[in-house]
């Protein structure tokens, strides 16, 4: 398996976006799911893999976790995304049951009571909905930039994900992260020269998006992350659906 990682960070560890994007879509076509939570980076990959399925004549598959918790920006400019982009927009939502069970038993608001109960939230709302997403998949891909946490450091643009195997079973599933080695004003940049369409709130002082009652703004200068959970730790922010450890 180290050998298949080396062979595929050999031939596309060093890409541009684009260039990873269409290799996978080639080499894994279907089996390729885009997480895309709406942010900057998501939508430079939307973007490429947009423009790579249509040189290739292939729709890629994109898919949003809707924990239910969404701001309304974030929605609009899903809408936005389903009509100008030629790609396979789909949602995924959490278990009715287990938010009915959850919200009975501790209510609208309990991840700001601690840690446990914010992964909690987290697990039903989005990593639960994840497994679903990338039921079937042999690669996904996600926007995420080193530059981003100390949690996220030593990021490589293919990873090997062990933790969302839908099955259980040891498999390989594939992770790319094209925009590992992006800066944010490189990201910028990009969305600017293409006219890519981003979301309201990150001209509201919002850098990262996520849920609405657990992401607010940041002050200028601030960590980019500051404003996710921002009662917390840095070192404990990931939801789960990037488990990993500080670099
Ligand atoms: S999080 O783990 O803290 O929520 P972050 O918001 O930085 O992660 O996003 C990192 C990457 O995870 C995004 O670029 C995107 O690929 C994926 N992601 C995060 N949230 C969602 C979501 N709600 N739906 C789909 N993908 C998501
Ligand atoms: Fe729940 Fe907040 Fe996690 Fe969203 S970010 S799933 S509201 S704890």
């Amino acid at each position: 398996m180290t050998d298949e990682l080396d062979e595929l960070t050999r031939q596309i560890g060093g890409g541009a976006p684009y260039d990873v994007l269409r290799f996978a879509l080639e080499r894994f076509g279907d089996g390729l799911r885009i997480a895309c939570s709406l942010g900057v980076e998501d939508m430079v990959v939307i973007h490429e893999a947009a423009r790579a399925g249509k040189d290739l004549g292939v729709k890629p598959r994109v898919f949003l976790l809707d924990t239910g918790r969404l701001h309304q920006e974030s929605y609009d400019l899903a809408d936005r995304v389903r009509s100008r982009y030629d790609v396979v927009f789909e949602m995924y939502a959490p278990d009715t049951a287990q938010v009915e069970e959850l919200v009975r038993t501790k209510g609208w608001n309990s991840f700001y009571e601690s840690v446990d109960a914010r992964k909690e939230c987290c697990d039903i709302r989005k990593v639960q909905p994840l497994r679903r997403a990338l039921s079937g998949a042999s690669a996904w891909a996600t926007g995420m930039r080193r530059e981003q946490s100390v949690t996220r450091s030593n990021l490589g643009v293919v990873e090997r994900d062990t933790t969302h195997d839908a099955s259980g079973a040891p498999r390989p599933l594939w992770k790319l992260n094209p925009l590992a080695s992006w800066t944010e004003r490189q990201t910028w940049a990009f969305v600017e020269e293409h006219g890519v369409p981003t979301h309201a709130l990150h001209r509201a002082g919002f850098p990262s998006i996520g849920c609405a009652p657990c992401t607010r703004a940041v002050a200028p200068g601030e960590d980019v992350r500051a404003g996710r959970w921002w009662w917390e730790d840095p070192s404990n922010k990931e939801c789960g659906l990037h488990p990993r450890r500080s670099a």
